[in-house]
């Protein structure tokens, strides 16, 4: 399978803090209290935080008991509503009947995909792309989202780029035009990308536009990262098209989990029609707080109904995750040695190592 090979070994400038030592003890000591104290809401977070964040642990701990058993099975009980229509592991894709990806020398292309809004699919496209990067790997990253959140994530401004997602979208400009070289390679979006699903509306062929300006390149890369809008519509299929993975972040939050069937439908309809080779790479659990029961037990729903298709790695709360994109930068390069950035680093090695994308 092409994830275990490495094509290009070119030596990776931003490989240095992948050598770098574990932190000492007490250098972890003081992440910990960072990043699990410090995760009141900043500023760009888009997503609700909890006000269980705001309570210490003992307050945190006494809540929970008074809640009780009450809060469980009332989340189990609408969890089986809402994730009734899908099925379960291995179901969601008929993959023996699928033919294998033929060209393994061709990058394995994977979207990060889900309606909902705020569940970190721009943090963990950039964060796993560089994380793969570091492990020799070469990277595009696809900004197919108008809102331009990657692109800004690595110090571009969406709204001051000559050409973007937009032009190849819709006016067949080449996709190496719009690539710029950062941390990894990126084909930018800007905020005109908002028109680009009614211009391509008319076209023959608009579900497979990106498809189509992928082939280029994707012998190039080992890995096209795509991140997509929070929404199902005519980008997010054409990036769902180009694919033959999918990775689904989900908030660790029972509110998370109540797209989770509709994307799974569309998924079946892009299979049946469009492409038969997608299949989902795995669900990500993100903005993990280990120390609320609520998200302990949006994570047991999700394995309970997913089985193995629920990522083992993590992707805990920490503020860092909001800090970096206003350096331009990933965690892995702001933060080389903080646990946010091992959190996506083992994520890379459980996908190397089992083959998952
Ligand atoms: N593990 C995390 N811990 C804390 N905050 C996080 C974490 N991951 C992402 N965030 C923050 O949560 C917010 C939403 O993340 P992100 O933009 O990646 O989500 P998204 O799914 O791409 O959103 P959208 O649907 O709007 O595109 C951002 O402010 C981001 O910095
Ligand atoms: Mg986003």
């Amino acid at each position: 399978m092409g994830i275990l090979s490495r094509k290009k070994d070119r030596p990776d400038p931003q490989a240095a803090p992948e050598a770098a030592p574990e932190p000492e003890e007490a250098a972890v000591a003081v992440e910990e209290v960072e990043e699990t104290g410090g995760d009141e809401p900043v500023a760009e977070q888009a997503t609700p935080v909890e006000p269980a964040d705001t309570e210490s642990v003992e307050e945190e701990l006494a809540r929970v008991e008074e809640e009780g058993a009450s809060e469980e099975s009332e989340i189990r009980l609408k969890a089986k509503d809402l994730l009734g229509p899908v099925k379960g592991k291995g179901e969601a894709v008929a993959d023996s009947e699928k033919p294998e990806v033929p060209d393994t020398d061709l990058a394995d292309v994977i979207s990060f995909a889900n309606q909902k809004g705020g569940v970190a699919k721009t943090t963990s496209t950039l964060n796993l792309a560089v994380a793969l990067s570091e492990l020799g790997n070469k990277v595009l990253c696809v900004d197919l989202d108008p809102q331009g959140n990657l692109t800004m994530s690595q110090g571009i401004d969406p709204d001051k780029v000559e050409k973007s997602m937009y032009d190849v979208l819709v006016d067949d400009v080449p996709i190496t035009d719009v690539i710029a070289e950062r941390e990894i390679d990126i084909a930018v979006a800007s905020l005109d990308l908002a028109g680009a699903e009614i211009a391509m509306s008319t076209k023959i062929g608009r579900e497979r536009s990106l498809e189509r300006a992928l082939a280029e390149v994707r012998p190039e890369y080992d890995y096209i990262c795509i991140d997509t809008p929070p929404s199902l519509g005519l980008l997010t299929i054409n990036a769902l098209t180009a694919s033959n993975k999918v990775i689904v972040p989900v908030q660790c939050e029972y509110l998370s989990m109540r797209g989770l069937a509709q994307l799974q439908n569309t998924l079946g309809m892009i299979q049946e029609n469009l492409n038969p080779n997608v299949q989902i790479a795995g669900i990500l659990p993100t903005m993990f707080d280990s120390r609320t029961v609520h998200a302990k037990e949006a994570v047991a729903l999700l394995e309970e109904n997913f089985g193995d298709l629920v990522f083992k790695s993590r992707i805990r709360k920490a503020v860092k995750f909001a800090e970096a994109p206003v350096r331009g930068a990933s965690v892995l390069k702001y933060d080389p040695e903080s646990r946010a950035a091992s959190y996506y680093r083992n994520l890379a090695e459980e996908i190397l190592k089992n083959g998952k994308a």
